[in-house]
């Protein structure tokens, strides 16, 4: 046990070390501006990112998400007409998500986080 939270532990402050983005710093607060409205309980998105741990699961699908611009949907569908100002991300929000993705999904203050909750919009 100990010596799989070793395993686990060493490339996470590697990463931190050499500037990947984390979550707490840098992506949770994409997630906040430009998802929650839709990715939390009650909502259009199939699943949570509220937290890290909600989020997780999902990286290599948000990766590819972000990087095709599929999300944020950019549409004027009725169905989701209450959305249709959803800002689309910039470059350097899609290389942040893409970074925090590829380096290990890494979260140096996972227990100190509490989402500011979605943006009203
Ligand atoms: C306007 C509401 C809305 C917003 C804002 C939104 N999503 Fe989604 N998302 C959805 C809906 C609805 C689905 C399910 C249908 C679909 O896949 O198109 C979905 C599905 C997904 C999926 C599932 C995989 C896939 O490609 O189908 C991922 C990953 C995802 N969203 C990531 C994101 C990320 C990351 C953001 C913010 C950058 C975001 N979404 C913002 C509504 C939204």
């Amino acid at each position: 046990m100990a010596r799989r939270a070793f395993i686990v532990v060493i490339p996470w402050y590697a990463a931190i070390l050499m500037g990947a983005p984390t979550f707490t710093k840098d992506v949770a607060s994409i997630l906040e501006k430009n998802c929650q409205v839709c990715h939390r309980p009650g909502e259009a998105g199939p699943f949570s990112m509220l937290t890290y741990e909600q989020t997780r699961p999902w990286a290599a699908a948000i990766r590819q998400a972000v990087k095709t611009r599929k999300m944020p949907p950019w549409f004027a569908d009725a169905r989701y007409g209450k959305f249709s100002n959803a800002t689309a991300l910039t470059e350097s929000e899609i290389r942040t998500i893409v970074a925090w993705v590829e380096a290990g999904q890494v979260d140096q203050s996972r227990l100190g986080y509490v989402p500011g909750g979605p943006r009203q919009i």
